[in-house]
């Protein structure tokens, strides 16, 4: 599939690149999510996992934050866990909990018993990618998967989990459990994101969210060689991969090692802290998303800052340092990305 001319001037591709911009570009993780009352309304009445195989649905909700906000980067209306619901796993997205996983993971035999994913498992990820790249035309599509780690924790403890206790129990205790698991996952979500950048996704982010919860030898020994080499797969597709994780302020370091491009940052760490230890890659963030409660003010002060800090990197995407929370206020995430859009320009 033949690219968007235009998409050669999109200031998020130019950054996640490392070249000059014309303003620092801006998206927000969950941008698509329950913020907005346009995605509250179309999706009344119908299921997460049901709305994610839609593919006017998809398309439907993937574009409303980009028309409404006019940010830099769409992200696929999806989900980490939908790979494995389309392999034919039996779980659910509940409203207000998460993924719920029926009969979770916890022998070789469970593990050998999930499919690989191919194509033919997502039409219809395929259908709204290449529907969504045509109506997106110079705004680029960002694709994702879940990593590993997080995945395998939704799969073994049947659920959304603090502790991660029983996955870690796998992890240190049946280590050829974890290593087929993970192997298992990581070739679900390679092969999830080769099929949304086949079909014209321009840029593709690994989450690993909960990845936080691991030392960083243990990260190092368990789980990087396992996104390693999904981020391996999704670099021989040529597009830039962003790899974000939440609390990883002493994991940064390794997840760039990982093979990101750009290295995504929560927003405990200050990005100019962030920034050495990922050696000569891009950063994407780090905005405390509870900032857009506060006066437009102190707010866009305090987004500024974050700017200021990401001139020292390679290049700095702007984003939240997780995601939208949903009692936010749109108008806010639009003044918001106004600000950041006219910073350099305004100065
Ligand atoms: O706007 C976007 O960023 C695109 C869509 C997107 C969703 N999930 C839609 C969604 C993305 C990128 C994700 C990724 C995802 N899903 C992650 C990684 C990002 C992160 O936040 O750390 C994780 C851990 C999940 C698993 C998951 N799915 C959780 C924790 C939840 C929230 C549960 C809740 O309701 O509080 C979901 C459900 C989910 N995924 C919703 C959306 C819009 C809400 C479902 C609904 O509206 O009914």
């Amino acid at each position: 599939m033949t690219p968007d001319p235009r998409l050669a001037d999109s200031a998020f591709l130019k950054a996640a690149r490392g070249e000059p911009v014309p303003h620092t570009p801006v998206w927000f993780m969950r941008q698509a999510g329950r913020s907005l009352p346009e995605y509250l309304a179309v999706r009344e009445g119908i299921g997460m996992l049901e709305s994610c195989m839609d593919p006017g649905l998809v398309t439907e909700i993937t574009l409303q934050p980009v028309r409404r906000y006019g940010v830099d980067a769409a992200i696929f209306f999806s989900d980490i866990v939908l790979p494995l619901k389309a392999v034919g796993l039996d779980l659910d997205i509940k409203p207000g909990v998460g993924p719920v996983v029926a009969d979770p993971v916890r022998t070789l035999a469970d593990v050998e018993a999930i499919p690989d994913l191919t194509p033919e498992h997502v039409p219809f990820v395929t259908e709204a990618v290449r529907g969504l790249v045509a109506e997106l035309g110079g705004t680029p599509l960002i694709g994702f998967a879940g990593a590993p780690f997080t995945v395998a924790s939704y799969l073994v403890e049947g659920g959304p989990s603090k502790e991660h206790a029983r996955t870690k129990a796998m992890m240190f205790g049946a280590p050829d459990v974890w290593d087929a698991l993970l192997r298992k996952i990581a070739g679900i979500s390679a092969a999830y994101l080769e099929v949304q950048v086949a079909a014209g996704a321009s840029a593709v982010q690994l989450f690993d969210s909960w990845a936080g919860a691991l030392t960083p030898a243990d990260y190092r020994a368990f789980v990087m060689p396992h996104s390693a080499r999904v981020l391996e797969r999704a670099g021989a597709l040529g597009v830039p991969r962003i790899h974000f994780g939440v609390g990883t302020a002493n994991l940064l370091g390794l997840m760039g090692e990982a093979g990101a491009d750009v290295v995504g940052v929560d927003w405990r760490t200050p990005l100019a802290d962030a920034i050495p230890l990922v050696g000569d890659r891009v950063v994407q963030g780090n905005l405390d998303p509870t900032l857009v409660f506060a006066p437009t003010e102190v707010m866009t002060a305090r987004a500024a800052e974050i700017i200021e800090a990401g001139r020292s990197a390679r290049g700095h995407i702007f984003n939240l340092g997780h995601g939208v929370i949903p009692s936010t206020d749109p108008d806010q995430l639009q003044r918001l990305t106004e600000f950041v859009q006219g910073f350099e320009t305004s100065r």
